[in-house]
């Protein structure tokens, strides 16, 4: 977690850069806020509890002359959210200043090392052993640059960390290793920063610093090196295709919801990856012994959809893993002979990395599908597809899932050529469905988001929430439910509708609000049984059905018709949309802000 930003430019007032850059990654933690810049020759240091705006807002950036600084956003793992912890730390003198992203886990016998030497540490972080560290191997002669290589040689554990030092503000150094940083090459204007997003609005031109690189950054040069043994690595410039305004608001008043309203473009995108990447991944998994697909939080949905549509579409074998628990159920069995598909929109989720890494050292083949180029996830596959939905900054995923589901449709299909479950025309037919979903999509918004509101309004102030569906309809249950309970704080649970009558029914009593996925599929009529259920027990129904179906609307208080038809299999990406309003409006309503919800960061680089 954390955001992270430098600037070196040859123009002398960056303050503004390094503030509206660091509003960017505030989706990645933002209980605290800061920044050390050049200010006459001096490091300033600025940072307290809160958010960009409340910590920095008040600074007069015409009045700044600076032409290096550093920014961070942070988001707590060692330390409750204070000024004391906030970054960017500095070492004794106020001379070297660092802002970290990541965990370094010798911090205690590092501090306790220079606290025997006289270092003076006043935050409970991990990171303010690296200027101290820094500090001490200058004092003992090295030069800042290799002081502070030096330095990441001692730590363990993870970072992206950029530094500036008072004797040399011509340039910044930043490194990484397990957290992402990513180098941006301007004019007369370099940047580093955990994503492209902070800085996309002044260069699309994009360095990937690699997991132990570190990057000496000027106004108008970039020198690369191997932390491990000073090698100079050859640049590697890409440019990034997305624009600024595809990371601003564009007049919505969230980025939640603007991004809810783009996922017609982001499918029709996605939906045209060329069959040159589909191919050859679907082959691997077709020739793979066992095939496990991992993930995190609503990319394990995506997964879980994965198996569902692998299983039935191609009548292939498969199991879902939520990353975090790999290490304990998936990786005993694997061997070389087996591939992982690992799913993660940011491509840095340390547990689905984690996953990836173990289960590459069993030597199995490792597949991922993730929607920001060049993340560590990539650099640890055989293959990748990169979805593209274009930057995502809410924090709850939207647009992201529903390419992730889109790209196992395409997957699936392909499987089902290799497999020969499914003739020509069947397949013609299913993927001239999967091409009318953004027409789907957009129709859903234009005719159901005033449902969605009215629903949203009448339900704002119930406390709990059963969300049921079945067969592939319970991981889109599931995705309705998190979506609700990480942006409004409502609690939600996400349920096959077979087994609520196993436990989570006794929670019903009259007014209690359930809602049903009932897609009109092989599910249906034992769906219609479980709202009965529940409609015995004076349940509040609401449903998101097909269009005039009449037998659930019956049944139901409310519902929400998805229009048009289509195959059981892609069902999930129309109907996941009125829950993803249903939530964003709810969240509204009960007064919070849907895009940064308290307790949570967009990546989550901690294990
Ligand atoms: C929920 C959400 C998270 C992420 C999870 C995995 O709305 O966004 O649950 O899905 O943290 O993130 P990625 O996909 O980046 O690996």
């Amino acid at each position: 977690m954390c955001g992270i930003i430098g600037v070196v430019s040859k123009n002398n007032q960056i303050t503004e850069t390094v503030i509206s850059s660091l509003k960017r990654l505030e989706y990645r933690g933002y209980d605290s806020s800061g920044i050390a810049i050049e200010e006459n020759g001096n490091i300033l240091v600025v940072k307290d509890k809160g958010s960009v705006d409340h910590v920095l807002g008040g600074i007069d950036t015409t009045k700044t002359s600076g032409h290096i600084g550093i920014g961070h956003t942070r988001w707590a793992t060692h330390g409750i959210p204070s000024k004391i912890n906030a970054h960017p730390h500095t070492d004794c003198t106020g001379r070297i200043a660092v802002a970290h992203n990541g965990i370094i886990e010798n911090f205690l016998e590092l501090r306790k090392h220079l606290e025997e030497k006289g270092h003076r540490l006043v935050s409970q972080t991990d990171t303010e052993v690296i200027p101290h560290l820094i500090e001490e191997l200058n004092n003992e002669g090295m030069t800042v640059e290799h002081a502070f290589k030096e330095a990441l040689r001692r730590c363990k554990g993870s970072y992206g960390v950029v530094m500036i030092a008072q004797d040399s503000l011509h340039e910044m150094i930043c490194a990484r290793r397990e957290s992402p940083i990513v180098i941006g090459v301007g004019k007369n204007e370099t940047y580093c920063a955990s994503d492209i997003t902070a800085f996309l609005p002044y260069t699309n031109k994009v360095i990937f610093l690699r997991d132990g690189e570190m990057a000496i950054l000027r106004p108008d040069n970039v020198l690369i090196e191997r932390i491990e043994d000073s090698t100079v690595v050859p640049q590697r410039i890409s440019t990034i295709t997305w624009n600024p305004q595809m990371a601003q608001k564009s007049g919505f008043p969230h980025f939640m919801l603007k991004e809810i309203h783009e996922q017609p473009y982001a499918l029709r995108n996605t939906l045209r990856i060329s069959n040159n990447l589909i191919e050859p991944f679907a082959r691997r998994i077709n020739d793979a012994g066992k095939v496990i697909l991992t993930a995190a939080g609503t990319s394990n949905h995506a997964s879980i959809i994965g198996k569902y549509m692998f299983t039935h579409i191609a009548q292939l074998y498969c199991q879902s893993v939520i990353s975090s628990e790999f290490a304990d159920i998936g990786l005993n069995t694997i061997s070389d002979k087996d591939v992982v598909v690992a799913v993660s929109q940011s491509g840095e989720t340390a547990d689905t990395l984690d996953a990836t890494k173990r289960a590459k050292e069993k030597g199995a083949g490792i597949l991922s599908i993730t929607n920001v180029v060049g993340s560590s996830i990539t650099r640890v596959s055989d293959n990748v597809i990169c979805t593209q939905a274009g930057p995502e900054i809410g924090v709850a995923a939207t647009k992201t899932f529903i390419v992730q589901v889109a790209t196992l449709s395409l997957l699936s299909l392909e499987l089902a050529k290799l497999r020969g479950t499914l003739d020509y025309s069947e397949i013609q037919s299913m993927k001239r469905s999967l091409l009318d979903t953004p027409r789907q999509i957009e129709s859903v918004v234009k005719t159901q988001e005033a449902t969605a509101i009215r629903i949203a309004e009448k339900y704002y102030s119930k406390p709990s929430f059963l969300f049921l569906g079945r067969g592939i309809s319970t991981a889109t249950a599931m995705e309705g439910a998190l979506k609700l309970k990480e942006i409004s704080y409502t609690h939600a649970e996400g349920y096959p509708a077979g087994e609520s009558k196993h436990g989570p029914i006794s929670l019903v009593e009259p007014g209690f609000p359930v809602v049903f996925i009932a897609p009109p599929d092989e599910t249906y009529e034992r769906l219609i049984g479980n709202i009965m259920e529940m409609k015995a027990r004076e349940a509040s129904i609401i449903s998101v059905c097909g269009q005039a179906d009449e037998k659930i609307e019956k049944l139901s208080d409310d519902f929400i018709e998805i229009p048009g038809n289509i195959p059981a299999e892609f069902s999930p990406i129309p109907y996941v949309v009125p829950l993803q309003l249903f939530a964003y409006y709810t969240a509204v309503k009960r007064g919070y802000d849907p895009d940064k919800p308290r307790n949570l960061a967009k990546s989550v680089t901690v294990k």
